[in-house]
């Protein structure tokens, strides 16, 4: 096992009914920022919920922020809180809402121009607002970690940006918000949460035996769970299955004292800031060419995964990996995801741009060796195709 470090503040309370308890979560003087997206925590009645918890705090709101956040319309929060003078943020809503909360709690007391937050990966952090979140989509992780992804629109510029001082104070879980869910944003958050696995888990063995087995058991519950969680809107045991598995995903727990990948999501990051797909559907896009581009490097956990997550046991090891990659491009597929380039319209223009773009963003050392080069992410596209 490598060395690590292992610190996680943020309090979950998880469970159906359990916005009322931000009356306790939130301090009593805050003066609150709500931040959320578009329509859907207002037609789903969960914005009217958190308002009557906050009871007679000084409470303003923020909406419109959008799938992937912008940059720009951050700075717009940003410039509100700084005018009215709040001092705690409410995130309600999925991993973009999470995520751009992140973004302006950081740069409310930032000193300096705010992009070189996500420019310098939070490395100049030194302080946030404190903030607590209510989840409605189980995908990102962003509820229960420090990292948070923003998009430049003007430069089609998508950066992540990672900070101790940006863990959620509190999240709120309940399962029954994701009720509303349109079946694309399910399926979507499955594959984001599978991802999120894989990076941590599909690379080279490090004898961590329980992160293996970790990681392990939540690729096993989301592929056991994914069928009914689309099916069955309103099926509160698989609901909260998924809602507790996205977030384990990517809490720092199965990361922790192992190597990690995540070029399939830097890949992945360029697809949507140039041709805006759907973060997971990015993904599903690259891993399985990625995992057939890399098999040598990762042989000995892409036949672990093979054995431990499909059942595959039979056959020469490049059989076993070729059936590892089928399967899990199959899991994909089925959720309705398309798995190659081509599906989504795009060619080997898209390959050139893409890697134009990795260039410029300094994305050319990725991977758990560090080997995934601008030749290598093209090699990796062109397989994708
Ligand atoms: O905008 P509204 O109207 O609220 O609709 C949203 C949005 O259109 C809708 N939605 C959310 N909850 C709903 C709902 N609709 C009905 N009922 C509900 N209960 O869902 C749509 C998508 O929401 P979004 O927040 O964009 O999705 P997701 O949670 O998948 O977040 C994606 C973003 O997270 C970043 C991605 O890059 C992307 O920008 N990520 C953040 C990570 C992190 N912080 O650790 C890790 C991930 O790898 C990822 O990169
Ligand atoms: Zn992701």
């Amino acid at each position: 096992m490598l060395n690590f470090e292992f610190h996680n503040p943020t309090r979950i309370v998880f469970g159906a009914a359990t916005v009322p308890s931000l009356a306790q979560l939130v301090p009593p003087t805050a003066r609150v920022l709500v931040l959320f997206g578009g329509a859907s925590a207002e037609k789903t009645g969960t914005l009217a919920e958190v308002r009557r918890a906050l009871g007679t705090r000084v409470v303003q709101e923020f909406g419109g922020i959008e799938p992937n956040p912008s940059y720009e319309t951050l700075m717009r929060a940003v410039e509100q809180v700084r005018r009215e003078q709040l001092d705690f943020l409410l995130a309600v809503g999925g991993g973009s809402v999470i995520d751009g909360t992140k973004f302006v709690a950081v740069a409310a007391q930032y000193e300096g121009d705010p992009w070189t937050i996500l420019e310098t990966g939070g490395a100049t952090v030194s302080g946030a607002l404190p903030f607590g979140t209510v989840l409605t989509l189980p995908a990102t992780g962003s509820e229960m970690n420090n990292g948070s992804v923003v998009t430049r629109k003007a430069t089609q510029t998508k950066l992540p940006f990672r900070s101790a001082h940006v863990f959620p104070q509190f999240s709120v879980l309940d399962p029954t918000k994701t009720y509303t869910l349109p079946e694309k944003q399910i399926a979507n958050g499955v594959v984001d949460a599978f991802v999120h696995i894989t990076e941590q888990y599909l690379t080279y063995p490090v004898q961590a035996l329980v992160q293996d087995r970790f990681a392990e058991g939540l690729l096993q519950t989301l592929v056991e769970i994914a069928p009914q969680a689309i099916a069955a809107p309103e099926d509160y045991a698989t609901r909260s299955n998924l809602m507790w598995t996205a977030t384990l995903a990517l809490n720092g727990l199965i990361g922790a004292g192992v190597p990690q990948d995540w070029a399939t999501h830097m890949i992945g990051h360029e697809l949507t800031a140039l041709y805006d797909i759907d973060h997971a559907r990015t993904l599903a896009i690259v891993l399985p060419a990625l995992l057939d581009v890399q098999r040598d490097k990762k042989r000995a956990k892409l036949l672990q995964y093979g054995q431990r997550v499909w059942g595959i046991s039979n056959g020469s090891e490049e059989q076993r990996i070729d059936a590892a990659i089928e399967a899990t491009r199959g899991f994909f597929e089925g959720l309705g995801i398309p798995t190659r380039l081509s599906a989504y319209g795009l060619g080997m223009a898209a390959v050139d741009n893409v890697v134009g773009q990795l260039g410029a963003h300094g994305m050319t050392r990725l991977g758990e060796h560090g080997d995934v080069d601008l030749a290598l992410s093209r090699t990796i596209l062109e397989t994708a195709l």
